[in-house]
């Protein structure tokens, strides 16, 4: 049965690719009103789509791209590998396969072809054009998130519910990322910072266009949760926010420190769920050195694009995004010393595993890796304090 539907989301998905390529400016102005899409009219209205002539193809990729699913949980799978195999594709085919592995698609009784439509939504709502913040990313994140949620402690206190969440969060929580960090977009009075009032912009802005497509697509209408459902996809997002990192990290700290976590408490399984969501969401320098490095130079490339339209436009640059102060190794180390290993360090904490180990292992090669390269940025060069990291607490911001 799952083999089936692995076929028919391959093939409806090349139509939906094809459908995406003719409508450009439909879609951008589409994307300039995201944030309250669910207001706009279905897609139909963006015309016919035409037929991928390179459809047959895709059946091949779709054959290889069906095995790397089987390691689907292994911490080396190259998501890179699968988003060619999938062409283009793989944050749908990604969560589609872990939802229907953890049973969620038969439990919560969910409508295939509404299914079908939110991710291939999703999935078109990120820019492909940013080097980093793109579907890529967001798949990558998914499957840490499965990764994290295979975990003894998880798996064996998790409800589907917290995993259907947890996936969802995961796969949306970047959705419609402009490619710039929050600082531009306050100082270029950008409206979704006004509508934000200046606070994890991104972040809800994220979440909003995720509930947006809830709406749109229809797909938990006939759960009674729906509102829970909206509310806990937010609070979970709104935790990627890495300028809270310190809030959430010294909380789990106080946490693991009195031993106080019970995992039969629904509120203690969210605050679990929001820490392995912000591992999943920072792990790219945890992984495989191979897989690790390209992440580094993909973020890199857009915080430099950012300080290059700093540059055009006469702004003060940001930290980090100036290509001339800046390598990739420097910023590599100082993200990896002040917000990564922090972060791992109690995570491992909380879930001493093999897993863990091998995390905590690959970060410390790859951050010797890249002191091997930048032999006089040891982590405290002038760059290296944690503000440059925008890991400030942030007093002001309420959870939901
Ligand atoms: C957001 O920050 C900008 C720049 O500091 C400021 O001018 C603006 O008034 C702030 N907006 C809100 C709603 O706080
Ligand atoms: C669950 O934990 C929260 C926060 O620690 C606490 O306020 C609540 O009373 C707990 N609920 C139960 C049923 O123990
Ligand atoms: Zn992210």
């Amino acid at each position: 049965m799952s083999f089936l539907v692995c076929v028919c989301v391959c093939v409806c998905l090349c139509t939906a690719r094809a459908e995406s390529a003719g409508t450009i400016p439909a879609r951008r102005i589409r994307r300039l009103f995201s944030f309250q899409r669910h207001l706009l009219s279905s897609r139909l209205l963006r015309g016919a789509p035409q037929l991928n002539p390179l459809h047959i193809l895709d059946e091949d990729y779709c054959g290889q791209a069906k095995c790397m699913l089987e390691k689907v949980g292994s911490w080396n799978f190259d998501i890179f590998l699968f988003d060619r195999l999938t062409n283009g594709n793989s944050l749908v085919f990604l969560t589609f396969n872990l939802l229907n592995q953890y049973g969620l698609i038969e439990l919560f009784q969910l409508d295939m072809v509404k299914l079908r439509r939110f991710l291939v939504l999703v999935q078109e709502d990120y820019h492909n054009q940013n080097p980093y913040h793109n579907a890529v990313h967001a798949a990558d994140v998914t499957q840490a998130m499965h990764c994290y949620l295979k975990e003894p402690k998880l798996a064996e206190s998790l409800t589907s519910f917290d995993i259907l969440l947890g996936l969802l969060a995961a796969a949306t929580h970047d959705l419609d990322h402009p490619g710039v960090n929050q600082p531009f977009l306050i100082k270029t009075n950008h409206y979704l910072a006004a509508l934000y009032r200046n606070t994890s912009v991104l972040e809800n802005h994220h979440w909003r266009s995720a509930v947006g497509l809830l709406r749109e697509t229809e797909l938990f209408s006939n759960l009674p949760a729906e509102d829970s459902i909206e509310r806990q996809l937010g609070s979970l997002i709104l935790a990627t926010d890495i300028s809270r990192q310190n809030e959430y990290l010294s909380r789990f700290r106080t946490h693991l420190d009195e031993n106080d976590l019970s995992l039969g408490n629904a509120s203690h399984r969210h605050f679990v769920l929001q820490m392995a969501l912000k591992c999943a969401d920072i792990c790219n320098p945890c992984r495989p050195w191979e897989l690790s490095k390209q992440w580094s130079e993909k973020v890199t490339e857009e915080f430099f694009h950012q300080g290059d339209i700093e540059k055009k436009h006469k702004l003060e640059i940001s930290p980090l995004c100036d290509s001339e102060a800046n390598t990739i190794a420097s910023v590599q180390i100082g993200f990896m010393t002040y917000v990564v290993e922090p972060l791992f360090a109690e995570w491992a904490r909380f879930s001493d595993t093999r897993l863990s180990q091998t995390m905590l292992g690959h970060l410390g090669l790859n951050k010797a890796s890249w002191s091997a390269m930048e032999p006089e940025a040891s982590g405290s060069s002038e760059e290296g304090d944690m503000s440059t990291y925008s890991v400030t607490p942030n007093t002001q911001n309420n959870d939901l």
